[in-house]
C-alpha cells in the first residue's frame, strides 16, 4: 500500500512538508509505503473547464495536475497539504486540485484522504473546508485526528516547536494507517465499494 502525500506549497521542504513528514513517520512504521509530490515553485492556475481532459486523458495544460496522474494511480490514499495563503489554502494548491478532479477523479475515488495546512498565524480552517471540498466530491473516506490538522510556523524550523500540531500529524497518519488496514481487510472479504447511483443532474433552473 501506499500514500501520496501532496506538497501544495511552494516551499520544497517547508512547513507543509514538515507536517507531512510527521504524517508519513506512522505510516511508514506500520508498513505502508509514502512518497511526496511537490507542486512546484511556479503558480499553477485553475481549471478552465475546457473538457480538454475528457480526450486527452490529463489536463491538456500539463504542469504538476497531469505529472501527478500516475502517481495518483498507484496511490491507496492522498494527504493533501497546503500552507495558508491570504487566509484560505495557497491559491496553486486550489488550482492543482481542481484541474487534477477534473481530469484525473477517477484516480481518487473511493480512496481515503487527509487534508493538512500549515500558518503562522490565521485562516487554517478556512483552509482546511477549501482543500476539502475535493475529497468530498470524490466519495472519498476523509480522515481525521485530533484537532483540525493544522501546524504553525513561518519557517520550517519553527513547526517542531508546535508540539501540538506534530502530535495531532502523527494521530493522523495513524488513524489513516488503520482505515486502509481496514479497507484492505474489507477487499479480503468481498466488501467492495459501492457502485454510485447517476442519472440525475438538476440544475436550479426552471
Ligand atoms: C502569499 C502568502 C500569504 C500568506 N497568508 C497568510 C495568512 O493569511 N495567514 C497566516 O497565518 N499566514 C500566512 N502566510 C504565512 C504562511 O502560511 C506560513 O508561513 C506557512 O507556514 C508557510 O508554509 P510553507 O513553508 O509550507 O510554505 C502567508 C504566506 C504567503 C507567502
Amino acid at each position: 500500500m501506499n500514500v501520496l502525500l501532496i506538497n501544495g506549497s511552494p516551499h520544497r521542504e517547508g512547513c507543509t512538508y514538515t507536517a507531512l513528514c510527521e504524517v508519513a513517520k506512522p505510516l511508514n512504521e506500520a508498513g505502508i509505503e509514502t512518497q511526496i509530490f511537490h507542486i512546484g515553485a511556479a503558480p499553477v492556475g485553475g481549471c478552465v473547464g475546457c473538457g480538454g481532459c475528457a480526450k486527452a486523458g490529463r489536463c491538456v495544460f500539463g504542469g504538476p495536475p497531469a505529472d501527478v496522474l500516475p502517481l495518483a494511480d498507484r496511490a491507496d490514499a492522498f494527504v493533501f497539504g497546503a500552507p495558508v495563503h491570504y487566509a484560505t489554502a495557497a491559491a496553486s494548491m486550489l488550482g492543482f486540485l481542481h484541474r487534477l478532479a477534473w481530469s484525473g477523479g477517477q484516480y481518487l475515488r473511493h480512496k481515503p484522504a487527509a487534508i493538512v495546512t500549515s500558518a503562522r498565524r490565521a485562516g487554517t480552517t478556512t483552509a482546511l473546508e477549501a482543500m476539502e471540498k475535493v475529497p468530498q466530491f470524490f466519495e472519498m473516506p476523509l480522515i481525521s485526528s485530533t484537532y483540525w490538522p493544522m501546524v504553525h510556523g513561518s519557517a520550517a524550523e519553527q513547526v517542531p516547536l508546535d508540539e501540538e500540531g506534530l502530535q495531532i500529524m502523527r494521530n493522523l497518519g495513524r488513524n489513516m494507517a488503520w482505515m486502509l488496514k481496514c479497507i484492505e481487510a474489507g477487499k479480503a472479504a468481498g466488501i467492495e465499494p459501492p457502485a454510485a447511483e447517476r442519472g440525475a443532474w438538476t440544475n436550479f433552473i426552471r
